[in-house]
């Protein structure tokens, strides 16, 4: 394995916000995307990707994503409307609607309808009232369980923590165990700039032997 020995060192206190955002994005990649639907305070449907996402436990299944506070100083419409509710759908996003799900992400005042203006399709979900992407092969519904701030100002996070209530699995990829078949559900991540990546380039590892055999 290749040793590496000489570093440029960036120390984050010296630098701007934006500036550590592009070097954080550029270091921890790909990451999924979470399409979250969220109803606004008059039932208006929100729907808006998020790439600071990841699974977190099963015990209860839990995410987290992390909607930051915005260059002016603003809370995002999903922050603002998850607060308020405490419910959430996570769809997941495949090659097929990665252009449409780019177009969510345009910051829409609160009172546009982004699935219209997206052009995605609402389906009730059945334990949450936000409803689920009917475009996107897999859905979460989820209920908050704690916002965890962390800093504050422009670009600051704010990471949502989130309990699985119910998985749906389009029928055609769910495999007989209840998970989706990683071949067919064809998700993408997000990497630094306007970068995206697919998973179509996949390995195994088998699980290590034991020290000495
Ligand atoms: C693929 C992708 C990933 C994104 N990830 C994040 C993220 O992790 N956190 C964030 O605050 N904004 C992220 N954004 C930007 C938001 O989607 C954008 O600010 C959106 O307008 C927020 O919508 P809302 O105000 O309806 O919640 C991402 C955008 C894209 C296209």
């Amino acid at each position: 394995m290749r040793k590496y020995e000489r570093f440029t060192e960036l120390i984050t206190s010296q630098r701007e916000p934006r500036a550590n955002h592009h070097t954080l994005l550029s270091c921890v990649l790909p990451r999924p995307i979470a399409f979250v639907s969220t109803l606004g305070p008059d039932g208006v449907p929100n729907l808006a990707p998020f790439s600071f996402f990841t699974g977190i436990c099963a015990n209860p299944p839990a995410v987290i994503f992390s909607p930051a506070i915005n260059i002016k100083g603003q809370e995002k419409d999903t922050l603002r409307n998850l607060r308020e509710s405490g419910e959430c759908v996570i769809n997941v996003v495949n090659h097929e609607i990665r252009e449409a799900m780019n177009q969510a992400s345009f910051p829409y005042p609160p009172d546009v309808n982004e699935f219209e203006a997206a052009g995605f399709t609402p389906l009730p979900s059945i334990i949450v009232k936000p409803p689920r992407v009917a475009e996107s092969p897999a859905q979460m519904e989820a209920t908050l369980i704690e916002i965890v701030k962390v800093g504050q100002g422009p670009l600051s996070g704010n990471i949502c923590i989130c309990e699985i209530k119910c998985f749906h699995i389009a029928q055609e990829m769910c495999l007989e165990n209840g998970t989706a078949d990683i071949a067919q559900i064809d998700l993408v991540g997000r990497l630094g700039g306007d970068g995206y990546s697919t998973v179509r380039d996949r390995f195994d590892l088998p699980k290590p032997s034991p020290p000495g055999q």
